[in-house]
């Protein structure tokens, strides 16, 4: 039987890899930089946290969720994004009589059981930030300019920023009525799915797919225009601040989101090189989700993007060679007493900070050095009898040609000389 890996995962294969550790330096360097400290938390919590916060008709806890029950009988689910992890952690280890704004990032898989497609997969990387403990729209700049930040340092210029207002407790329910009536008339029209929602998350009908529904929703009333008075001043102030910022955001009153706990700012940003799933960032504010999960009542808002989705735009707009290996070693054996001090000589070199490799698989002097030049390998000796007798070598530069006579009890210092080594 042949495994294979299951259906919307992906192996990140070196060179590949190193150019993952890479965007990884870039993201937690601007992360540091806005002051964001690195949160992490487990690969699964239980189950009705993710409900409770996302909401029980999203299409992620509706849908797409890994769900499983441990032998104890608990359900536990894969953690299909990092918000309502942090609140947990925040609630559970008072993280609010630390600081009063509590600013964290973090960089992890994530698992969501959707339609495999390109940008699309089931285990899936998001780096996000969440600032805790602010209710200020300043606090919402912050985590836009940060996001922006992050594709800048990778090299990304062309996205657009995308902000809307959700509004809140007190303006939603009635704008929500009025959606309702304005979709009542073409309800038969609507998709099965949107019909779901007009009675279940009206405002979602605004972020279907289906060319009727969109058809059907031009000229909707939009949830921007029924703002209630702080709602309002919220938004313009966000606005504002990005503009002093020099942060170009259109304002886009269909983004609803599909997570159910955001209030008063949503934004997405997007990207035209990544296709259908436009979508490289996400986030907006939840000043409701900390007490809705048994804490003291605490504003919050927040971003995440996924890394894959940023990658293929990074290819498109700023591609990135992996990064070169640094110079290295082979320390190639001749014969069986050559083999020993040839390994000894390789552990002395790694542990003096230099990438060194040797032979494990018994070859010959002529396929080692072969070997020697597929790992990249600055320099190479050949250890045999006659150099574990005499104690000396010859070094050789595999760029240059050049020799070097060195004495076997130098070899680690003179390489670590050539290149700039520990
Ligand atoms: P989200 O919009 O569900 O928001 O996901 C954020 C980003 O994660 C998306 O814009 C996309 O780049 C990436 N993403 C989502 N699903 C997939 C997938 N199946 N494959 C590849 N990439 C994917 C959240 O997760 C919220 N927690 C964001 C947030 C943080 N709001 C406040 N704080």
């Amino acid at each position: 039987m042949k495994f294979r890996s299951v259906k919307g995962t992906k192996d990140i294969l070196p060179p590949e890899s190193y150019l993952w550790q890479r965007t990884e330096e870039t993201i937690r360097s601007v992360m540091h930089n806005f002051n964001y400290r690195e949160i992490r938390t487990p690969a699964f919590e239980e189950t009705s946290l993710f409900a409770r916060s996302i909401g029980e008709l999203t299409d992620i806890v509706g849908k797409e969720m890994y769900t499983f029950t441990d032998r104890s009988g608990t359900s536990l689910t894969l953690k299909p994004e990092m918000t309502a992890a942090v609140v947990r952690a925040y609630i559970q280890n008072n993280l609010g009589e630390q600081s009063s704004l509590v600013k964290v990032y973090y960089l992890s898989p994530m698992f969501r059981q959707e339609r495999p497609q390109a940008g699309r997969l089931r285990q899936f990387h998001q780096y996000g930030a969440e600032a805790i403990g602010g209710e200020g729209f300043s606090v919402d700049a912050d985590v836009i300019a940060l996001a922006v930040a992050v594709l800048e340092g990778a090299g990304i210029s062309d996205y657009r920023v995308r902000v809307n207002s959700v509004g809140c407790g007190k303006c939603r329910p009635a704008y929500r009525e009025e959606l309702r009536a304005f979709f009542r008339p073409e309800l038969d029209r609507l998709s099965e799915e949107s019909r779901e929602r007009y009675e279940q998350n009206v405002m979602r009908i605004l972020d279907s797919k289906n060319d009727t529904d969109r058809e059907l929703s031009i000229g909707a009333p939009l949830m921007k225009d029924h703002l209630c008075g702080e709602c309002a001043a919220h938004f313009t102030g966000l606005r504002e601040t990005l503009k002093l910022l020099g942060i170009d955001a259109e304002v886009d009153g269909t983004i609803v989101r599909g997570l159910d706990y955001y209030t008063k700012t949503a934004f997405e940003i997007t990207s035209a090189d990544l296709g259908s799933q436009d979508a490289l960032v996400g986030g907006g504010r939840y000043d409701l989700l900390v007490a809705e999960l048994g804490g003291k009542s605490t504003p919050a808002v927040g971003f995440a993007a996924g890394l894959e989705r940023l990658l293929m735009v990074m290819e498109k707009q700023a591609p990135r060679e992996a990064p070169a290996l640094s110079p290295g070693i082979f320390i190639a054996a001749a014969d069986e007493p050559g083999r020993k001090r040839a390994l000894i000589k390789t552990m002395e070199a790694r542990r003096g900070g230099i990438r060194a490799e040797t032979d494990y698989l018994g070859r010959s002097l002529k396929s080692q050095m072969r070997e020697a030049d597929r790992q990249n390998a600055l320099f190479s000796i050949v250890i045999g009898k006659k150099e574990v007798e005499s104690g000396k070598g010859v070094l050789k530069n595999m760029q240059s040609g050049e020799e070097i006579p060195v004495t076997l009890d130098s070899l680690v210092a003179e390489v670590q000389k050539r290149t700039g080594g520990a």
